[in-house]
């Protein structure tokens, strides 16, 4: 028997201000994108901004159902758009923020992706050949940077384990 540990490192920033300016700018663009949210159900808007290596921008909101499951978060929105905009094109760095009517307004934490959305950017990472920065944020507060989707999913599943 041995034991293993995962270890992973992120940074933290108290607020976006400290950003460095193009982190900054896609943190603002993500804040302002989720009026543009669909989420009459959870009231709970949801937008991401993403910089590819192309420089082109890409952005989602969360696109809510009556049938709850059908709904879409912001995460996958916008890869599924800059697929087909931008085939094949790597995301550099994405952004994502959060307005969450339920606490009046208030989203002081940065935003925690799904497991789905998780699993979706780790094969955008594969497909791509390149990692995909994470920008996590709320409307205000401390912002993390994670530097790659790969360390929020530790022992995912990809298509090699089919191979
Ligand atoms: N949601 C996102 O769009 N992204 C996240 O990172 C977290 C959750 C959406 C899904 C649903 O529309 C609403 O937020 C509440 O879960």
């Amino acid at each position: 028997m041995r034991t293993e540990e995962i270890k992973f490192e992120y940074q933290i920033f108290t607020s976006s201000d400290e950003l460095a300016p193009e982190d900054k700018t896609l943190v603002e663009a993500a804040r302002a994108i989720t009026a543009k949210a669909y989420a009459p159900y959870s009231q709970f808007h949801v937008g991401a901004v993403a910089l590819l290596n192309n420089g082109a921008l890409v952005s989602g909101t969360n696109q809510e159902n009556a049938s709850y499951p059908v709904g879409n978060c912001a995460e996958r929105v916008l890869l599924a758009t800059a697929a087909v905009l931008h085939t094949n094109v790597p995301v550099k760095t994405m952004a994502i923020s959060y307005h969450n009517m339920n606490a009046g307004g208030k989203s002081h934490k940065p935003v925690s992706p799904c497991g789905m959305c998780r699993q979706y950017l780790r094969e955008y990472e594969e497909r791509t050949k390149h990692p995909i920065r994470l920008i996590l944020t709320g409307m205000d507060g401390e912002v993390f940077i994670i530097n790659s989707v790969k360390q929020l999913l530790p022992f995912s599943f990809g298509s090699e384990d089919m191979a």
